[in-house]
């Protein structure tokens, strides 16, 4: 037996004990119930919670696999897809599935565009993909599942894509760009339209990853230009060349986990995500996404989700949203040090150092020492907050605890050589790429090693380590060189 440790229980064991040991497990997570987490949850309130909870379990047995015999499951995608067409400003033709997840509807997309180009431009024998560098990993992840090359352009001084860059890039072998409404790291929006000008133009896909706005912006653009915290330029089917979009009802859509939409603009796309197999012994089989089982649970809880805020819901929740973000941002601004990474326009923002302004990872590691699950973003160095409404109760001592933070760091400059602060720096600044990549992997490696107890602290799915956690000997070695090296630049 791999784990001595753990074994299936010869007799099965109470519900009670087992609902116990959960929650004792649980305990040690992020404290997101205190609004101390600033990514991965997505929480309207505790009462839509519950509610969500009933949807999912009416349909929790249910398998979208088979929509004949599901045909409820069918019908509440297809509402799900139409009430979100309607939001994107899409057509009649406008078309879409329900997915498991941003990344799951970002790795059809890509396939789909590479399905379309073998279909219709069949000399493309190694095909591209245009992303901005702040574009989301799942794009790398869908070019490495699908041998598609993933190309980077640059962003402009205001973080968003550069799009002569992206000009530059297309080639022979082009087959979509993409855009971010916004992106992860900076909450900007990409400027969509020039970039849907280019790809229609030149004939091709063109991919908006609204996985994170795509339930928020549409009522952020229905504010009055005071509530809002910038401009906010069309993203959706409005722009001509926008030829599908992914925006997950599992973040600003306040539905359970496990649910996004990817929609197209037509037929003509959409069909080249699709899976069948007419051969198998086990009957023709048919697959619209990436999953084979589809659970039902998230599916009804989607549209259950979508159904309960309805748009009075959703155009409050984005009031409320945009009011803290402006305490948030305003906050950050007044602080002497500190700048945010570009103008966010929605309640996701990243900010850095001022020039001359005290180490900003060592800023995120005081901060996690006051209990605030902080994220880091890199190239430039920042520290990363998504929002949510219970934020607005957390706000003021989060804000009064960055103050004291900065203040700090700013006094012991030292910091920025001790705790996290340089195995971030050193991550995202050192020129060997290669061995930052093989020593996360090996990371992974431990962490699902057979003996793994599992309880070990996991890197931040965001993050590429986790700051509290103990490095392997080889992770730890490249730390402290790097950290040597700082020390031998500073003499
Ligand atoms: C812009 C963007 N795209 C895609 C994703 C991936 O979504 P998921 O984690 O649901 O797979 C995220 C996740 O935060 C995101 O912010």
């Amino acid at each position: 037996m791999a784990n001595p440790g753990v074994a299936l229980p010869e007799r099965g064991v109470p519900h009670a004990e087992l609902l116990r040991r959960l929650d004792a497990l649980a305990a040690s997570d992020a404290d997101w119930r205190g609004n101390r987490v600033f990514s991965l949850v997505y929480r309207q309130s505790e009462a839509h919670d519950a509610f969500m909870k009933e949807a999912h379990g009416r349909f929790f047995s249910a398998n979208a696999l088979n929509p004949m015999a599901f045909r409820s499951l069918r019908r509440l995608e297809a509402d799900v897809v139409r009430m979100t067409s309607g939001l994107f400003h899409g057509g009649p033709d406008t078309v879409g599935t329900l997915t498991s997840g941003g990344t799951e509807s970002i790795l059809l997309a890509v396939l789909a565009y590479r399905e379309h180009a073998r279909r219709h431009r069949p000399w493309i024998l190694r095909p591209e993909i245009i992303v901005p560098a702040s574009a989301h990993a799942a794009f790398y992840k869908a070019g490495h599942l699908f041998g598609v090359r993933i190309v980077k352009a640059p962003l402009g001084p205001d973080f968003r894509v550069d799009v002569a860059a992206v000009r530059r890039r297309i080639g022979t072998q082009t087959v979509a760009i993409v855009g971010s409404a916004p992106c992860y790291p900076y909450g900007v929006v990409d400027p969509i339209a020039a970039l849907g000008e280019l790809a229609g133009r030149r004939g091709l896909g063109l991919h908006v990853d609204a996985c994170l706005g795509g339930y928020l912006l549409p009522f952020v653009a229905r504010l009055e230009p005071s509530e809002r915290l910038g401009d906010l330029p069309d993203w959706d089917f409005r722009v001509p060349g926008v030829t599908s979009i992914s925006a997950d009802v599992h973040k600003y859509g306040y539905a359970a986990k496990g649910a996004s939409t990817l929609l197209y603009r037509d037929m003509s796309w959409m069909r080249h995500q699709f899976t069948v197999e007419a051969d198998w012994c086990g009957g023709v089989y048919v697959s619209p996404t990436l999953a084979g089982t589809r659970p039902g649970g998230p599916i009804a809880a989607a549209w259950a989700a979508m159904n309960a805020l309805g748009q009075d819901g959703y155009q409050a929740n984005a009031r409320n949203l945009m009011a803290i973000a402006r305490t948030f941002a305003d906050g950050i601004r007044a602080i002497p040090g500190l700048r945010l990474l570009g103008a966010p326009c929605a309640s996701v923002m990243a900010f850095g150092a001022a020039p001359g302004g005290p180490d900003i990872l060592a800023i995120g590691d005081r901060m996690e020492a006051a209990g605030w699950h902080i994220d880091r973003v890199q190239n430039p160095a920042g520290l990363h907050v998504i929002l949510n409404p219970g934020h607005a109760q957390t706000a003021a001592a989060w804000l009064a605890d960055l103050a004291e933070a900065v203040d700090h760091v700013r006094r012991h400059p030292e910091l920025a050589s001790q705790g996290s602060a340089p195995m971030y720096g050193m991550i995202a600044k050192v020129p060997l790429r290669g061995m930052v990549r093989r020593n996360v992997r090996a990371f992974l490696e431990q962490m699902y090693r057979p003996d793994a107890e599992g309880t070990d602290a996991p890197p931040h799915p965001e993050s590429p380590l986790d700051a509290g956690a103990a490095l392997p000997p080889l992770v730890q070695g490249v730390v402290d060189a790097w950290v040597r090296w700082r020390r031998h630049r500073e003499i």
